[in-house]
């Protein structure tokens, strides 16, 4: 269980379209591979595209591929 979870605060998440998942009040994100990453952030950005160079976190890679999608200017 989360710090803030144990403190009565929930953590909160909101999906950014084309970007990423914003946790704010985690204090742990674990990865596809089952890791462990510990926050150390109020709110951190978790990478939803799959092409961050800094897995799990987003970096904003995901605003370059979409602005290189076709059909988008
Ligand atoms: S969501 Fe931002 S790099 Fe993937």
């Amino acid at each position: 269980m989360s710090r803030d979870r144990e403190q009565g605060t929930p953590v909160r998440a909101r999906v950014c379209p084309g970007g990423p998942l914003l946790l704010r009040g985690a204090d742990e994100v674990v990865d596809a591979d089952g890791r462990a990453h510990e926050v150390t952030r109020p709110v951190v950005a978790v990478c939803l595209c799959g092409a961050t160079g800094r897995a799990p976190w987003c970096d904003g890679t995901h605003a370059r591929i979409r602005g290189a999608a076709p059909g988008r200017s």
